[in-house]
């Protein structure tokens, strides 16, 4: 990309309002998904779903995709509260993939944020279906959520997420992990598509989301984040099979090895632990060339980058 043209469109943006420093951000984060779930729990009429929700939901959960839609958004200066619309359904389909992904018939997890997976303490049946309610759960906040966001924002929303997430994104993804990570035949190349396709597509959906609830309509912007989204969410999966390899049960609060013991094709696994850390390194480095001419504006996004490369867990 041109760096004069992109000089251009800065000289357009507006200065930020806010110099929020990444513990503001956590905070932020926190309180305004804790007050959206509450509200939108409060009224389920069974009370095991509900609480088997809840369990998932207010659970330790690291918060990374909506705590980028929040640093996307503030680059532009979306308002609060159209961001909170793209963050809290993001969380709600993450959580959801969560419960599905440690189902017997998937990955047959146990633990999950240091505590019984949501199967394990609620059972499949009512498990299955905290996931499929907090999906469309999700759908519901983008279409009907109180804010000043347009109509036409929201769908675009919900076609950016549901992309993501449904059988062109996610959904694709975890089929294919089903079929096809445990062949020993399988290319790098198909693995990568892969992870595109089961982590890197909603988080790529999270950094789009988030400009688009602020006015920002210029393609230069949206390309950049584009690449900034895919690199990040690629480089994510990675990282989540390396922590697997190497960390603890007790600081994952999940199983520690279980892609080994799913005998999983993993990228570690396929090109070796050392130079999947370097892939993980190197994706990082693109992602933050890649929003660069932002500045100082999107200073709040490259913190959180760089506390996403530092996590361990
Ligand atoms: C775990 O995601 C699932 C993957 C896509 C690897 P996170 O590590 O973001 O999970 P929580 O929500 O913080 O537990
Ligand atoms: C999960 O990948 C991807 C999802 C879309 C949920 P993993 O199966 O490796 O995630 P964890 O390790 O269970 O969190
Ligand atoms: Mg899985
Ligand atoms: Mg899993
Ligand atoms: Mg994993």
């Amino acid at each position: 990309m041109e760096t004069m043209t992109k000089k251009k469109v800065l000289k357009t943006m507006k200065p930020t309002k806010t110099n929020m420093t990444l513990d503001e951000l956590f905070s932020l984060c926190d309180n305004r998904l804790k007050k959206i779930f509450s509200q939108y729990s409060q009224e389920i009429p069974s009370l095991e779903l509900k609480t088997a929700m809840e369990y998932t939901l207010f659970n330790g959960g690291k918060h990374l995709r909506p705590l980028l839609i929040y640093a996307t958004g503030l680059i532009f200066d979306a308002p609060l509260e159209n961001l909170d619309i793209p963050a809290s359904s993001v969380e709600l389909v993450h959580t959801y993939s969560l419960i599905h992904d440690d189902l017997p018939c998937m990955d047959n997890a146990d633990i999950r944020r240091g505590k019984p997976t949501c199967h394990k303490a609620y059972g499949e049946g009512i498990a299955v279906l905290a996931g499929d309610a907090l999906h469309t759960l999700a759908m519901q906040i983008i279409a009907s959520h109180p804010s000043s966001l347009k109509a036409e924002k929201r769908l675009q929303m919900m076609c950016t997420l549901s992309n993501a997430c449904g059988p062109y994104g996610m959904a694709a993804g975890q089929a294919l992990d089903l079929t096809v990570m445990n062949d020993e035949s399988i290319s790098r190349e198909m693995l990568i598509d892969i992870y595109r396709l089961k982590t890197g597509a909603l988080f790529a959906a999270c950094i789009e989301m988030g400009r688009l609830a602020s006015r920002d309509d210029d393609e230069i912007n949206q390309t950049a984040l584009q690449e900034f989204g895919n690199c990040i969410g690629l480089a994510f999966q990675i990282q989540d099979d390396i922590l697997d390899t190497e960390s603890t049960t007790e600081i994952l609060g999940k199983s520690q090895g279980i892609d080994i013991k799913n005998k999983k094709i993993t990228y570690p696994h396929l090109v070796g632990v050392t130079p999947a850390k370097e892939k993980v390194q190197s994706l990082y480095e693109e992602a933050l060339e890649a929003v660069n001419y932002l500045g100082h504006k999107a200073q709040l996004l490259r913190e959180l980058t760089g506390h996403m490369l530092q996590r361990n867990r």
